[in-house]
């Protein structure tokens, strides 16, 4: 019995070797010294040894179990111990690496230049509109004097949505609904997104315009003249030349298109303004009579400008952008630059 009780020993001690976790310590500790383990079978044959000896054996097989206890104990706090180490090393936070920028958005350039227009005309007393962008051919056409089979329709290039409905080729329909919702005076600055079938680096099938309008009585091209002349000192710069060219719209008379003067070149001449020194930047004029007719005002009860602009040709001549699909493509590395 005492060397099964020193075998015991050994042979826990050399299990332990080749134990790695708590769960595996404890199977042991149950194995050897539970109640139906290793020491309990060996104790139970003390009967078989004579008197004498037991007392001897007895005090043997204690120290035993506490040894062989020791030894458990040790082991389980030896794993714990490295496992603790092993979590330290694997969980620690490097808080030496740079962190992580969260990404930024910005507003897109079409927006903030409609913006820095709507602001300006805001200064000037004009009150924002909108329109719908899918139309009755009456207002987008018919009313504002181009009449059916009209040449003048072959300007604009319409995407047709039935026979009599249109995507507005232009923001002018506003001046229709306005007209025939309200009674002058008002003026009227209406943002939005048209639609013409073109496409190029300076052209695309959906773009915008802001139009505006005053109708009141006795307004005159000075007028005119003055309003579109705030604007441009406002957005390109407070000296910079303007010129109006006689031009044709079928609900503008007279009519012009109005040019500043590269800014690019100071009017020298370059690639930009391809040489004439000018940019053109919108299409104005004093509405025409026979659109007073079309909304049910008498002909010669009030008189109005109108004029229109294209954001995107702001937008490509302030910054300096040579393709217009470029605001519609949603690369961030163009987006972000604004
Ligand atoms: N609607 C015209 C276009 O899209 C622009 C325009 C020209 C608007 C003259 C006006 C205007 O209000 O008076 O080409």
């Amino acid at each position: 019995m005492r060397e099964q009780l020193l075998a015991l020993k050994e042979e826990v001690s050399k299990a332990l070797g080749s134990v790695t976790t708590e769960q595996e310590v404890d199977q042991l500790r149950t194995r050897y010294l539970g109640r139906k383990g290793s020491l309990t079978q060996i104790l139970r044959r003390m009967k078989d040894v004579p008197e004498e000896e037991r007392p001897v054996l007895g005090n043997l097989a204690n120290q035993i179990k506490q040894e062989v206890a020791g030894l458990l104990d040790g082991r389980r706090a030896q794993i714990r111990d490295e496992e603790r180490q092993r979590k330290v090393r694997e969980e620690r936070i490097d808080i030496s690496l740079p962190g992580r920028r969260p990404l930024r958005g910005a507003y897109h350039p079409l927006t903030l230049v409609t913006r820095e227009i709507i602001a300006v005309f805001q200064g000037m007393g004009f009150e924002v509109v909108e329109g719908p962008e899918i139309d009755l051919d009456f207002y987008n056409f018919e009313a504002l004097n181009f009449p059916r089979d009209h040449p003048a329709r072959d300007m604009q290039d319409t995407f047709y949505v039935a026979e009599d409905v249109v995507l507005r080729t232009h923001t002018s329909n506003v001046q229709i609904h306005t007209m025939k919702a309200r009674t002058p005076p008002f003026r009227v600055l209406a943002p939005g997104t048209v639609y013409r079938c073109d496409s190029d680096t300076t052209h695309s099938p959906m773009f915008h315009q802001v139009e505006g309008f005053l109708v009141d009585r006795d307004v005159s091209f000075a007028q005119l003249k003055g309003v579109l002349a705030v604007f441009c000192q406002a957005l390109f710069s407070p000296d910079v030349p303007l010129r109006f060219r006689p031009s044709f719209f079928p609900f503008t008379e007279p009519s012009a298109e109005v040019d500043i003067g590269c800014f690019l070149c100071r009017g020298a001449g370059c690639r930009v303004c391809s040489q004439t020194g000018w940019l053109e930047i919108l299409g104005a004029g004093m509405i025409h009579p026979e659109v007073f007719k079309s909304v049910g005002y008498h002909r010669d009860a009030y008189t109005g400008f109108a004029f229109g602009v294209g954001i995107e040709r702001i937008a490509m001549l302030k910054y300096g952008i040579d393709d217009i699909r470029l605001f519609f493509e949603n690369d961030q590395r163009f987006l972000r630059q604004f």
